[in-house]
């Protein structure tokens, strides 16, 4: 069984091909993902429409190249799935149309795919973990925790009232000077700053509810900022560093409180916290993610770099999971921008948000 996955929610443009081995072991035979950041590089943040163009050029190309290093013919191909949701909805309509269009012309099974459920199945392509589970999912338009309790059963514990962890990030780079993506900026910047030099807020700490809060800890790092301006190296070392340790304390105190819920809901079974969305790829989170886990006797998973940011692999891994599970989408699905996991899980106004707008 092989799918071909495409994946086109935000500014990558990706696609990839993915199996099972004679054992039934999951097996990514090609992963393709073609990186938009310098085309938006300029605008500090993913210009919808410059986005949807650029998948609109590159996605024909891209789809070759992983059959190609895949070593395979597309007819070979099982299954074609791809994002229909959530996120912008140029991307999404390129994506979507793109592996209706080849499913259709090779008389195979389409599948869309929540990209979010590509993120929270990733760790049982990459270890094969079984339900339930617990997983963050931070990226620069989601935080959110869910309990993933099967297939297309999710369960969310916890989002964002205001902006998502990445784009905190992000806004966080663009304040001090440093290049877009803010990320992983932030993360170097902050590698020789002094982490204890504010202690900027970590809102909604302490509270009952388990959801993340940015935008006070966003205003906390522009005002110390405009006080020092001119920022000086280490001014901007020392403010990411600090910055980082807010953000670091808020996960992991979410993250420690999630696993009590969890326990209490579903007893002793699983005991597995995943993180993944392009924010797990930072060190420092990991870390004190996997210092909450040891302390609870959890096992932390955090997939691998490449599978961890967007990518098509996680896509057509969601779809193999739904292909064997007996599904098949109708060729007039149409693109979801918007698309919660929990569907249950009330809308908190500002959640959700893809892209900076600029
Ligand atoms: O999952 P992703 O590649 O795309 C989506 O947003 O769906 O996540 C991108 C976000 C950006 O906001 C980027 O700044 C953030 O993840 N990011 C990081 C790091 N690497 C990427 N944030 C913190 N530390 C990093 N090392
Ligand atoms: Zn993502």
């Amino acid at each position: 069984m092989r799918v071909l996955g495409i994946e086109t929610s935000c500014d990558e443009t990706a696609a990839a091909i993915v199996g099972r081995d004679d054992s039934g072991r999951a097996k990514i035979h090609s992963n393709v993902v073609l990186s938009q950041i310098a085309d938006h590089a300029g605008y500090g943040g993913v210009v919808p429409e410059i986005a949807a163009r650029a998948h609109l050029s590159a996605l024909d190309s891209i789809v070759r190249e992983a059959v190609r290093r895949a070593g395979q013919e597309l007819g070979e191909i099982d299954a074609i799935a791809a994002t229909a949701g959530p996120g912008l909805v140029g991307g999404l309509l390129v994506g979507l149309t793109t592996a209706k269009a080849i499913a259709a012309g090779l008389g195979k099974p389409f599948l869309a795919i929540n990209h979010l459920e590509g993120h929270a199945l990733t760790a049982r392509l990459t270890d094969g973990i079984g339900f339930p589970y617990l997983i963050l999912l931070v990226s620069g338009g989601h935080s959110q925790i869910l309990e993933v309790k099967g297939l297309g059963e999710y369960r969310r514990l916890a989002t964002t009232i205001d902006d998502a962890i990445g784009e905190a990030f992000d806004k966080t780079a663009k304040l001090v000077g440093l290049p877009f993506p803010g990320g992983p900026s932030v993360e170097r910047a902050a590698l020789t700053g002094n982490d204890g030099r504010w202690h900027f807020p970590r809102p909604l700490k302490g509270q009952d509810r388990l959801d993340f809060s940015l935008s006070g800890l966003k205003t906390a790092v522009r005002i110390e900022a405009e006080k020092l301006a001119p920022l000086s190296d280490q001014d901007i070392a020392d403010l990411c560093a600090s910055f980082q340790e807010a953000v670091c304390d808020m996960i992991a105190d979410r993250a420690g409180r999630a696993i009590a819920m969890h326990e209490r809901i579903t007893g002793n079974t699983g005991r597995v916290f995943v993180a993944a969305g392009g924010v797990a790829a930072n060190v420092a989170i990991r870390e004190r993610l996997e210092a909450v886990c040891q302390e609870r006797d959890y096992r932390f998973l955090a997939p691998p770099l490449d599978l961890c940011g967007d990518n098509a692999a996680v896509i057509a891994w969601a779809g193999l999971e739904r292909l064997e599970a007996g599904e098949r989408s109708a060729m007039d699905v149409p693109v979801r921008p918007r698309w919660p996991l929990d569907e249950s899980a009330p809308a908190i106004v500002g959640h959700g948000k893809r892209g900076v707008k600029v």
